[in-house]
């Protein structure tokens, strides 16, 4: 079989790894891809967003399989593109994706599906948001409705903050059309867990979960970025728990997208909070979390390219995914200076040396290799030095292990990737 995977980050390196060491794989592309991911597959110099060529390249190359990494071309409508060419496709169509593209339609559909979120109002006026806000003595988090590259959330502490927040997004347009309209909502606390799931537009099968760090700063501290690093599993998301999250979330929403006249295909990401009052959605993301796919894959024993083509075929049902029990840690290299501004460039060296630690895969995101040939940093995250380990604790530490043997200039990164974990444990209180 053929399989062509969009994308260029940590993601997709992390996919297309798995992917190709399957048997059922006989030529594995990568779209545009990046260095990591020319190791194990055809690096194919397609942006992931040019919609038109990648149809055609799919077309002439008589792909099986398209698997879609990133939310733009899901956006841009890439899956409707591929079905209607006749093209085998793992990921949603253009209105379903819409569950990550348009937060204030997602709270709409929780809301009509009674769909456990965060208490919300849109708005489409600014005036109308500053009277709201300056109504509200709690802390608030102000999200832009479309699109934003993960930075249109703010929390706010204070009435004050939101309603900056509310001008820079609908009057100052930081984020253009993406804060036409405007969600503001209640700030839950909690520990923060993602849930996948494999969806066949009927069947749901959820992943081993995972946590992300977000925050910048050790101790989730600074403001937000792609994506610091994660781990898997996460001790504290209980079966009954998950069995909750797919009866009061799952299995609603796929519903709703379903009678929405579409179906859901591919694979839907839950961000939870975990309340005193049970788990609550933050958001949905409609493809593979980064970092989070990275320790997932990891941990992975089954043919990813059988589940995925499964999936696209609506044959879920006949699936059972097998996982090593070993938790799996991913530690994010950053560019100095990210998520602000940082210089790329930077000559990369030690990956051969950190993956000759036992268990160890480093994943290429922001790396490029320059005129000469170097690898070098390209992108604000830069490499997910991902390890399996008997323990949380020992995977963590070979991770930090194989972390020091890779340098480049600026090279940050946070030491307490997985530490939520034992924090998170007994500070949820289940139902
Ligand atoms: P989102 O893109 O909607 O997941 O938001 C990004 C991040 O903002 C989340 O991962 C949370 O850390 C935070 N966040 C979003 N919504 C809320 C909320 N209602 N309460 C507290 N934190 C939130
Ligand atoms: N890890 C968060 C995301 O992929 O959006």
């Amino acid at each position: 079989m053929k399989v062509l995977v969009v994308g260029s980050g940590g993601r997709e390196h992390a996919l297309a790894w798995k992917l190709s060491s399957s048997p059922n794989v006989s030529k594995l592309y990568c779209a545009p891809g990046n260095p990591g991911t020319a190791e194990c597959s055809t690096n194919v110099n397609i942006s992931d967003t040019n919609i038109h060529d990648l149809v055609t390249f799919a077309k002439e190359e008589k792909i099986d399989l398209v698997v879609i990494g990133p939310e733009n071309p899901l956006f841009g409508g890439l899956a409707d593109r591929l079905g209607e060419g006749g093209i085998r496709v793992f990921g949603p169509t253009q209105q379903a994706a819409m569950l990550e593209s348009d937060k204030a339609y997602c709270k709409e559909l929780m809301r009509q599906y009674s769909v456990p979120t965060a208490e919300s109002r849109i708005f489409t006026n600014y005036a109308d948001a500053k009277a709201y806000i300056a109504s509200r003595d709690e802390p608030l988090v102000i999200k832009a409705s479309g699109p934003a590259m993960g930075k249109g959330v703010i929390v706010c502490e204070d009435p004050a903050d939101a309603l900056r927040a509310a001008e820079k997004i609908m009057v100052d347009r930081i984020f253009g059309e993406s804060g036409d309209k405007l969600v503001v909502e209640e700030k839950l606390t909690g520990q923060e867990v993602s849930v996948l799931a494999l969806v066949d537009g009927r069947n749901i099968y959820v992943l081993e979960t995972a946590q992300d760090h977000k925050a910048i700063g050790e101790g989730d501290t600074g403001p937000n970025t792609g994506g610091m690093g994660a781990y898997s599993p996460v001790p504290f998301v209980t079966d009954s728990i998950i069995q909750q999250i797919e009866r009061q979330v799952l299995v609603p929403i796929v519903d709703a997208i379903n009678r929405s006249g579409t179906r859901y295909n591919g694979v839907l990401y839950a961000g939870l909070m975990l309340t005193t009052t049970g788990p609550k959605v933050l958001e949905f993301n409609t493809r593979f979390g980064d970092p989070e796919t990275q320790p997932i894959m990891m941990r992975l024993k089954s043919d990813l390219f059988e589940a995925l083509m499964a999936t696209a075929e609506g044959k879920l049902d006949e699936v059972t995914l097998e996982w090593d029990s070993r938790p799996s840690v991913c530690v994010v290299m950053a560019s100095g200076g990210y998520p602000g501004k940082y210089d790329p460039g930077m000559a990369i060296s030690g990956i051969e040396e950190a993956q000759a630690v036992e268990d160890v895969m480093v994943f290429h995101a922001g790396t490029t290799r320059n005129n000469a040939g170097r690898l070098v940093t390209f992108g604000g995250r830069v490499l997910g030095v991902t390890t399996l380990g008997e323990t949380l604790l020992d995977a963590k530490s070979r991770a930090y292990t194989a972390v020091e043997k890779i340098t480049f200039d600026g090279a940050y990164y946070r030491k307490d990737i997985s530490d939520k974990a034992m924090v998170g444990k007994g500070s949820h209180t289940g139902k």
